[in-house]
């Protein structure tokens, strides 16, 4: 398992080759992945066009949502501009999806196949002096759940790229490894009200129903965020990642929060934890190991 001070593993790559090559040796890193390492590629860039080099600017969001999104159903989110603004965006986010998958394919030959690509996105804004509630607040140290986005158990995976052009880092503080967190907070645990799932489903607060296993993640994001001794005191440290460098990690099991930074690109996958190569890592085995029931409804 990752121990704190080798928790970022740096590979050589220099491209994006869906298969291995002598400028993408890396494969076969599931196994680190997997134990809560941070995959960190310090030179694998994603690259503008000049034109493109237009949408460095806060300015292309809509000013609503704080990233401009690409969905899996091939909708753009979240920008300004023209329609040919919007088209050149979308070509770009796709680009890096694109790019991002065949990244991956590479990677975790285990997964191929299994991997399920949901939304990509362009984050133009400032991350430094960004104002917004505790619970959406990621600079405190979280990991991945979200309150009307149930996943019943499964994996999500990030590739995330900096592409700031004058030079910033995307700062990052990383945490203490999922099972050591867990055991803090477990004692802490509630467990949902019952008949609360189909009410939230009802009322659309929820996509679909909220398993035993969405309630009890979304309650350690809470827990956890709100916690400022445990924010300030808890094992941690800073990772900065330069422009030019792309990081895959399992968001839903590393602990993280950004402190600073400005543009980036992201990819999200979803994996069943049984696709896993060791499911028994996947935190909902964890937190089922740990409560001592199962925590997703019987198929
Ligand atoms: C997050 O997933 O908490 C945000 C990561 C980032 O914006 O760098
Ligand atoms: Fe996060």
């Amino acid at each position: 398992m990752a121990a704190l001070d080798d928790i970022v593993r740096n590979f050589p790559d220099t491209d994006w080759s869906a298969t291995p090559t002598e400028r993408a040796p890396t494969t076969n890193v599931e196994h680190l992945l997997e134990g809560g390492h941070v995959l960190c590629f310090p030179h694998l860039a994603f690259a503008l066009s000049v034109q493109e080099q237009r949408f460095l600017t806060p300015a292309v969001s809509d000013g609503k949502a704080k990233n401009i999104s690409l969905r899996d159903d091939g909708s753009l989110r979240g920008a300004s501009g023209s329609a040919q603004d919007q088209a050149d965006l979308r070509d770009m986010i796709q680009r890096f999806s694109t790019q991002a998958q065949h990244l991956v394919n590479r990677l975790f030959p285990h997964y191929r196949g299994k991997l399920r690509a949901a939304k990509a996105s362009f984050r133009p804004m400032q991350v430094e002096g960004r104002d917004t509630s505790w619970r959406k607040d990621d600079t405190r140290l979280h990991v991945d759940a979200f309150p009307s986005n149930p996943v019943h158990g499964v994996r999500l995976l990030r590739v995330f790229t900096n592409l700031n052009p004058a030079g910033a880092p995307r700062k990052w503080r990383v945490g203490e490894p999922f099972p050591e967190f867990l055991q803090r907070f477990a004692p802490r645990l509630t467990p949902p009200v019952p008949g609360s799932a189909a009410v939230m489903r009802a009322l659309k607060i929820t996509k679909s129903q909220r398993t035993d296993y969405d309630h009890y993640m979304l309650q350690l994001h809470d827990k956890m965020k709100a916690d400022l001794a445990y924010q300030k005191d808890a094992p941690q440290r800073d990772v900065d990642f330069d422009p030019g460098t792309t990081w895959v990690v399992f968001s839903d099991q590393v602990l993280h929060a950004v402190m600073g930074g400005q543009y980036m690109m992201e990819q999200t996958f979803y994996l069943e934890p049984t696709h896993q190569l060791y499911p028994h890592t996947a935190p909902l085995k964890v937190l089922e190991d740990m409560l001592g029931k199962a925590l997703l409804p019987a198929a």
